[in-house]
């Protein structure tokens, strides 16, 4: 099949990939020429395993191909995927301009039936705005569907989870549309879950919330642990092992990040709010969030006193562990409060680093991770990096000035870190 998508930013260019690698012919658009001349050059404009080799194969045999034309991609496709950015906005409500720009332009190309797809993360009811606008600007005698298909991809691990989905879910209003719909998902043999179009978008924003939910939830618990003497992870072993609630999502640590959670948490609460209903389990999953790096803050302050002047290190800007994406990083939060505070502080990530000295240039970086611990009177962890747990801890505890670690992310083991020497504390062990 045919399928343009529209926006190759990280959901755009992994969903047309992998559509790509299972058989059908893909055109990624993206409206930043530099970007689309870059991947035309085979240059991969971010981090995310497994990408490149398979956008490298795909170009090659020529299933997989860029431009900055909707009109070439509205064209040539039978699918069109709208996959560009839904920032968020001061209010908490999403900005859904470029959701709009895009139904407008892709309106105006078209010709002959096509179905529209919403990949985009966005509010209940958007996917009947989008068939409005089209309506609008499209010829009268235009034939078109509009189908919500969220997406669920995970940074770090977004091809497998592509390819590999746990359920496919489209919200769709005709039979047509659905059919073709399947066609496109057939080759993936997961499975498919159809619905209305307002069903679907809520399922994801639904979704979302309720994995925030988990995280603040455990991160709620293990104040309780600190305060009581338990240990959180094994509360979460013990609570995971009930099939009904399930361990993943229960690590306790600094809070969640990233381009998802914060943005669609905020954004289902405003959507909620507009159509009657004030969200507050959500308000007060956002407040625990927020209140989980302060914590950590103050149990460095509690051991330092104070922190201007002293030497601290910092593992992990990303706002998790296999990405280079630092948005709303807890990680870079932390960084930037000691420098406000007068620390020296050096901070490394195995692949943030690049991003973090474009956009937050306060934050010292160094280009190893011992070069961090080098004469260090604390050492914080920031992001769940396996490779900060296969470290050679012996000689960090020797570089090291003071043997102080704050573990923000229970990467290590309290016992194993206590027989190095060194003084360790973690979140709710
Ligand atoms: C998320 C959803 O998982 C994905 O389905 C959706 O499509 C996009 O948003 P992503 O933003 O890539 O994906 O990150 P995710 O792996 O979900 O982690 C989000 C944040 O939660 C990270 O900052 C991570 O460190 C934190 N987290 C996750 C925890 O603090 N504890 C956990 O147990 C799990």
């Amino acid at each position: 099949m045919n399928i343009a998508i529209i926006g190759s930013g990280y959901v755009g260019l992994v969903t047309g990939t992998c559509f790509a690698e299972i058989g059908h012919h893909v055109i990624c658009v993206d409206n930043d020429a530099a970007k689309v001349a870059q991947l035309k050059a085979g240059k991969i404009p971010i981090y995310e395993p497994g990408l490149e080799d398979l956008i490298r194969r795909n170009v090659q045999l020529h299933r997989l191909r860029f431009t900055t034309s909707i009109g070439e991609g509205v064209a040539e496709s039978q699918v069109i995927f709208i996959a560009v950015p839904t920032p968020p906005q001061q209010d908490g409500s999403v900005d859904l301009s470029y959701v709009e720009a895009v139904a407008r332009q892709i309106a105006e190309h078209i010709s002959a039936y096509r179905v529209i797809v919403d990949k985009s993360t966005v509010p209940v009811k958007t996917g009947e705005k989008v068939a409005e606008t089209i309506r609008r600007y499209a010829r009268p005698d235009a034939e078109f569907d509009v189908v919500s298909n969220p997406e669920f991809l995970r940074e770090g691990s977004a091809v497998e989870d592509l390819m590999k989905p746990d359920r496919i879910v489209f919200g769709v209003n005709s039979e047509k549309a659905q059919a073709i719909m399947q066609a496109v998902y057939a080759p993936f043999n997961a499975p498919i879950m159809v619905t209305d179009l307002n069903s679907a978008e809520l399922i994801k924003h639904a979704s979302n919330s309720f994995l925030a939910l988990k995280i603040s939830y455990i991160n709620a618990v293990s104040a309780i642990c600190e305060a009581s003497g338990a240990d959180v992870e094994k509360v979460a072993a013990g609570m995971g092992a009930d099939k009904r609630i399930g361990r993943q999502f229960l690590n306790a640590g600094l809070g969640y990040g990233g381009s998802c959670f914060p943005k669609d948490i905020s954004a289902f609460i405003k959507i909620s709010e507009e159509l009657g209903y004030d969200f507050q389990l959500l308000k007060e999953v956002e407040t625990i969030n927020a209140s989980q790096g302060e914590r950590f803050l103050k149990k460095l302050r509690d051991k330092l006193w104070v922190l201007k002047e002293k030497k601290i290190g910092q593992l992990g800007l990303a706002f998790k562990g296999n990405t280079d994406d630092i948005r709303m990083s807890v990680g870079i939060r932390i960084a930037e409060q000691m420098v406000r505070e007068g620390a020296a502080l050096s901070a490394y990530d195995p692949k943030g680093m690049e991003k973090c000295r474009q956009l937050h240039p306060t934050i010292p970086t160094v280009s190893d991770p011992y070069a961090v611990a080098k004469d260090a009177e604390a050492l914080i962890i920031a992001t769940e990096w396996t490779e900060f747990r296969n470290l050679d801890w012996v000689k960090i505890r020797g570089l090291m000035r003071t043997p102080l670690v704050f573990d923000g992310r229970n990467l290590l083991d309290p016992a194993e870190m206590q027989s190095l020497g060194f003084e360790y504390y973690s979140v709710g062990r």
